[in-house]
Formats: structure tokens, sequence, C-alpha cells
């Protein structure tokens, strides 16, 4: 098969840096290398089924969840890949209580934020799982180890964020603020090529995805959209969307942003001590809410504020995350606010 000669990403992310004279390419040699650690966990994530790489590593997290083997895998290959970059002074990590330390005397410029593997609960049943990553330049002065302040930014602060989805094929998906663009990896080269450039989420939204299992422990305006969601409106022509829930967020929210749909992990009363719901701010909703923008999507919590305005107060702060095709986010924070 005669492949087109495509545009590599390490091809596009120069083409990115030549718009910004003044760059040193020190954010080009961050997502560089973190290309490479999504390689490598594609290459695992690929033969979980086969590598000694399925089922519990016996360890908790912070987060009080099991770690799966292919969580401690990514997060690993990540933190030690991106400590030597050079380009970093501090990161985080869902799977670390604190913050992570690069290699003394590596310091760099930026921070990272990352799910090494978001959708854990399907590695071993062979759904589609993603890593979400998220950069901020540093507050504090260069030259020192970074701190825990360099990361607790808002979202409207970052400088690139992305993902990387393991599905029918790895995709990486990312902005720097210039658009959204997508790359397939084409694991014969081991190379990532531009296939899907400048992503706009369709207008016309198809799906909506949340798990209607917590109905129960819903606020009643939120019971009331998913309602709407599902109901024949005669008067305007409109059929009922379709529910999609996969259960990787980084799966439902690449599927609404290519097809159109809106995305809902609300606040429930299920988990007293997770009252906002189980979604992580800095390095599952920011991100994601990154790209949404910049595709011509929009998210928000649950009592209508914008995730990218949100000044985290600690690392693994959990917010409500309404994201996806504007109508449709527009639509409901009517419904919460009680004009709905
Ligand atoms: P993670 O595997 O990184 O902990 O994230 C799992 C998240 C997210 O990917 C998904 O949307 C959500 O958990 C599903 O939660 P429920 O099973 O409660 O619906
Ligand atoms: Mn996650
Ligand atoms: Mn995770």
């Amino acid at each position: 098969m005669n492949r087109p000669l495509g545009i590599t990403v390490n091809r596009h992310i120069s083409d990115l840096q030549r718009l910004h004279p003044k760059a040193t390419g020190a954010l080009s040699s961050v997502l560089n290398e973190l290309i490479v650690s999504a390689k490598t966990i594609s290459a695992e994530a690929n033969m979980a089924g086969l590598a000694d790489i399925l089922g519990m590593s016996g360890k908790t997290n912070i987060q009080g969840e099991k770690v799966q083997k292919l969580d401690e895998y990514a997060n690993n290959s990540i933190k030690r890949r991106m400590a030597r970059c050079g380009h970093l002074c501090v990161m985080a990590s869902e799977e670390e209580e604190g913050i992570i330390p690069v290699k003394p005397g590596y310091e760099g410029s930026y921070t990272l934020a990352f799910d090494p593997v978001d959708g854990s609960s399907n590695i071993d049943v062979n759904v589609s799982i993603g890593t979400i990553f998220s950069v901020h330049s540093r507050l504090s002065p260069d030259g020192e180890p970074g701190t825990e302040k360099d990361l607790l930014q808002p979202g409207n602060r970052q400088v690139a964020a992305g993902y990387i989805v393991y599905g029918a094929s790895t995709m990486l998906v990312f902005t720097t603020g210039e658009g959204v663009h997508g790359f397939t990896l084409d694991p014969s080269v081991g190379e990532f090529y531009l296939s899907h450039p400048d992503i706009k989420i369709p207008e016309k939204c198809k799906y909506f995805s949340v798990n209607e299992g917590y109905t129960n422990y819903w606020d009643d305006r939120m019971r009331r959209f998913v309602k709407y969601l599902k109901e024949v409106d005669s008067e305007q022509g409109r059929l009922p969307y379709s529910s999609r829930y996969i259960g990787s967020l980084v799966a439902d929210f690449h599927r609404n942003l290519i097809s159109g749909g809106i995305f809902l992990y609300p606040s429930d009363k299920k988990d007293p001590d997770k009252p906002t719901g189980k979604l992580r701010l800095l390095y599952e909703a920011a991100p994601l809410a990154y790209l949404v923008e910049q595709a011509g999507g929009r998210a928000i919590t649950d009592d209508g504020r914008e995730i990218q305005d949100i000044e985290p107060e600690s690392l693994h702060q959990r917010v409500p995350l309404i994201i996806g095709s504007r109508k449709e986010v527009d639509m409901a924070e009517k419904f919460l606010s009680g004009k709905g």
C-alpha cells in the first residue's frame, strides 16, 4: 500500500514553532518527548493481553483507587522520561499524591500535569483508554525546582493540552492555541501522521454521554436536562439524542469531538467525600476544556462556571464537567440555572 507522504507530528510541531519567531523549541521538545511515551504506552496497551500488564498492581493510589499494572507502567514511563527532558520544572500525576520533581539540574520553564491512563476500568476488557496531558508556563523563577503553585494554574493559562486515545487506532489530539489537530499512529513505522487537521466540533450534536446509573444521585435540574435530551420535540422537529457512554472520558470526549456530542459527569451525592463528581480539574477537565474551546465547543461546571476559569486549590481537585457541542452545553446551563 503506498502511503500518502503524510505530515508527521514532529514536522507539524516544528511548523507551529515557526509561527513564534522567539520560540526556543522548549515546548516542541516537551511535546516530542511526550509523544515517545505515548508510543511506548500504545505498544504496551496493544498487547496488554499478552504482556504481564493486565490486572491490578496490588497498589492503591491517592484517589483510593486500585492501581492497574498499565496505570503504573504508563505513570513511570511518562514521569521518568519527562523528568529528564530538560524543559519541565515540576509535574503532577493522577497516580501520585504530591508534586513530582524533575531531575536536579534539568529544570526548565514548563509544568506538566497528566492522567497516565484514563478509563483504567476498561483496560482488562479491551475497551479504548487514553492519556491526558496539560502544560503551563512556570510562575516561579527559572533554574529552581518548580512548586505546587506552578501547577495550580487555571485552564485559561495552559500553553498546550492534549490526549492520546488507544483505540482501534492510536490517535494523538492536541492544541497549542492554534486550533486542534489529530494524528494517527502508523505502528509499522512508529510515526504519528496528520489525519485530522483543524478539528472543529460539529454544531449538530448527535450524542449525549452520561452514566445514567447515577440518576438518583443528581440534582433535579440535571435529571430534567437529561430527560429533555431523550424526548421527541415535535415543535422543533427534534428526535432524541443517541446515548453513548464508554466509561473512558477520553474515548467519550473524542467521539463527541469528531461527531458532535455532549458529555456530562455531574456533581452527585453517591460519594459524600466526592460531592463535586469524580473528574479531576488539573489533568482531565481543564485540558479537555482547552481543546473543546479551541474546536468551537464549551466546557462548564453544573453551577455554570467555565472550567477554564477555575483557579485550582489542590492537585487532585474534582469538578463537575459538562463539555461538548456549544449549543447543548448552553442548553444544559439554562436547565441548571432553572431557566430550562
Ligand atoms: P481514570 O481511569 O483515570 O480514573 O478515569 C476514569 C474516569 C473517566 O475516564 C470516566 O469518564 C469516568 O471515570 C467513568 O466513571 P463512572 O464509572 O463513575 O461512570
Ligand atoms: Mn482519568
Ligand atoms: Mn487515570
